[in-house]
């Protein structure tokens, strides 16, 4: 069966990889969508599909067969990342990084959904991304540092925030540890 991940038709064995989360790390190679729990409780495997934001271990491969998937990979674009990858950067908002996959691809379904939402809006829509390492504080600053960038024209935040990224890039956009 085929899914288009990121832009691009992929065939998939459904058969070998029961979950969309197993087929993208073990048929794809895409290993920013992490295993945490495997319950439906962390958010460490988020993905996008057809745009909404699904736990990719609780989704079957072959319920999306046609589907479009997004994973932190497909978040920049070539060699520049993301404005939520450079704000995740520029505010230190990733320890570990194991989270930072689906943490990356929340903030950017809430900004499309909301440029400009407040703190409670922040959390609530982050509240299915879990942090072990605590680093929520700034989260919600990084998300809140795009929102006033966007308010005042959109380029402050990514200009203000790429210095960090040629550092930090290549750990976000991938995900941080396998
Ligand atoms: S690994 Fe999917 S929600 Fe935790
Ligand atoms: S940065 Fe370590 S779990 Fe979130």
């Amino acid at each position: 069966m085929q899914l288009t991940v990121n832009g691009t038709p992929r065939d998939v064995d459904p058969s070998r990889s029961p979950t969309l989360l197993a087929a993208l790390r073990d048929q794809l190679g895409l290993t920013g969508a992490k295993l945490g729990c495997d319950h439906g409780e962390c958010g460490a495997c988020t993905v996008r599909l057809d745009g909404d934001l699904v736990y990719a271990c609780l989704t079957l491969t072959a319920a999306v067969e046609g589907a479009q998937v997004q994973t932190v990979e497909g978040l920049a674009d070539g060699t520049t990342l993301h404005p939520v990858q450079q704000a995740f950067i520029a505010h230190d908002a990733a320890q570990c990084g194991y989270c930072t996959p689906g943490q990356l691809l929340a903030a950017t379904a809430l900004l499309e959904k909301n440029p400009h939402p407040t703190d409670d809006e922040i959390r609530a829509a982050m509240s299915g991304n879990l942090c072990r390492c605590g680093t929520y504080p700034k989260i919600i600053t990084a998300i809140r540092a795009i929102s006033d960038g966007a308010a005042a024209g959109g380029a402050a935040a990514g200009g203000a925030a790429a210095g960090g990224a040629a550092a930090g890039g290549a750990a976000l956009s991938a995900g941080g540890a396998s």
